[in-house]
C-alpha cells in the first residue's frame, strides 16, 4: 500500500470510527484479534461488541436473548452471534470451541454477563437462599465456565486476555443486596486467583468495576427510564458533568484487551470516576446539624 493509500485509509477508518463529519484519529487498537463477549446482546456487553469491532477485532458475542444477539450481528458484519446460557458447561463450551474452528484462535475472553435480581427488599433474616444462589450461578459459576474454557484454548498458545465484569459493589457496599455484592467480590477474587495460575502462560486475567451504567439492567430494577437512571446516577457521582454510558466502559474493555495493556494482570479496574473513594456522609451530617440550627 502506498503513503497515501495509507493515508486515505486511516482517514475513511477513523471518520467510521468517529460517526461524525471531522475526522478523529484513533488507530484499530484490536486490529487481528478475535473476543468472545458474553452478555453481548445488551448494556455494556453490547456496545464492548460494538466497540471491539471498530476497533479491528473479529466479535462472538453469546447471550440468552436470541432476538437483540440477531440483531445486533446483523447490523454489523464483524459480530457473529451464538446462543448460550454462561450457566451451562456444554453452552459455553460450544461457543468457545465454535469461535475456534471459525476463526482459528481466541485473544480475548470478556465475561460480562450479569444477574443483578429485583430491587425487593434484601434483609438477611429474610434472604430466601434460592434467591441467593441465582446471583451465583450466573455471576460466579458462568465467570469460572468462561474462564475455564478460554484457558483452555489460551493456555497452548500461552497467551490471550480473560476480563470479567465485576461491579462497584465489589468495592464499596451495603448499595446492592447480599447476592449480587458478593458475588461481585467473588468475581475479584475469581481475577487474583487465575491471574496467579495464568500468569504462568502468559495469559492476563482482570476485571472491570462499572459504577451505575443506566443499561437495561438498571432500569428495570428500579423501573425507571434512561434519563431518569443517568440523572440519579449523576446526582450521587463524584465526578460532575458527565452521565456515564455504557461506551465508557467498553473503552476500558478496549484497553484492557488490547497489547496496551500487555503488563496489567490481575487489576480490579473500577471506574466509577472516584465514586467508591469517599463518602458524603460526614459533609452531609455537618450541613443537616447547622440547616437544623
Ligand atoms: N449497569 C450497571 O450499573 C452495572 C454496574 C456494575 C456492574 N454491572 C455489570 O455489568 C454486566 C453487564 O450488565 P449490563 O448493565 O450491561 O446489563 P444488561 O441487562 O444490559 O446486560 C446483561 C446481559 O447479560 C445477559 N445474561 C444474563 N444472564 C445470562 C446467562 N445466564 N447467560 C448468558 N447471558 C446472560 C442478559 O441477557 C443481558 O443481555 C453485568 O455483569 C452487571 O452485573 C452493571
Amino acid at each position: 500500500m502506498s503513503y497515501s493509500e495509507f493515508a486515505l485509509h486511516s482517514l475513511r477508518s477513523n471518520q467510521e470510527i468517529s460517526g461524525d463529519s471531522v475526522p478523529i484519529l484513533v488507530a484499530k487498537r484490536l486490529e487481528g484479534k478475535v473476543a468472545l463477549i458474553t452478555g453481548g446482546a445488551s448494556g455494556i456487553g453490547a456496545s464492548t461488541a460494538k466497540l471491539f469491532a471498530r476497533h479491528g477485532a473479529k466479535v462472538v458475542i453469546v447471550d440468552i436473548q436470541d432476538d437483540l444477539g440477531s440483531l445486533i450481528c446483523n447490523e454489523n458484519q464483524n459480530i457473529e452471534f451464538i446462543h448460550c446460557d454462561v450457566t451451562q458447561e456444554n453452552d459455553v463450551k460450544n461457543a468457545v470451541d465454535t469461535t475456534i474452528s471459525k476463526y482459528g484462535k481466541l485473544d480475548i475472553m470478556f465475561s460480562n454477563a450479569g444477574f443483578a435480581g429485583s430491587s425487593r427488599s434484601f434483609e438477611i433474616s429474610t434472604y430466601n437462599i434460592d434467591d441467593f444462589k441465582k446471583f451465583f450461578d450466573v455471576n460466579v459459576n458462568g465467570a469460572f465456565l468462561c474462564a475455564k474454557h478460554a484457558a483452555r484454548v489460551m493456555m497452548p498458545v500461552k497467551k490471550g486476555s480473560i476480563i470479567f465484569t465485576s461491579s462497584v459493589a465489589s468495592v464499596i457496599n451495603g448499595e446492592t443486596s447480599h447476592g449480587y455484592a458478593v458475588s461481585k467480590h467473588a468475581v475479584v477474587g475469581l481475577t487474583k486467583n487465575l491471574c496467579v495460575e495464568l500468569g504462568q502462560y502468559g495469559i492476563r486475567v482482570n476485571c472491570i468495576s462499572p459504577y451505575g451504567v443506566a443499561t437495561p439492567m438498571m432500569t428495570k430494577i428500579l423501573g425507571l427510564d434512561q434519563g431518569k437512571c443517568e440523572e440519579i446516577v449523576h446526582e450521587s457521582a463524584n465526578l460532575k458533568g458527565i452521565a456515564v454510558k455504557a461506551e465508557d466502559v467498553a473503552e476500558a474493555v478496549v484497553y484492557l484487551g488490547s497489547d496496551e495493556s500487555r503488563y496489567i494482570s490481575g487489576l480490579n479496574l473500577v471506574i466509577d470516576g472516584g465514586y467508591s473513594v469517599t463518602t458524603p456522609a460526614f459533609k452531609m451530617a455537618v450541613a443537616a446539624h447547622f440547616s437544623n440550627q
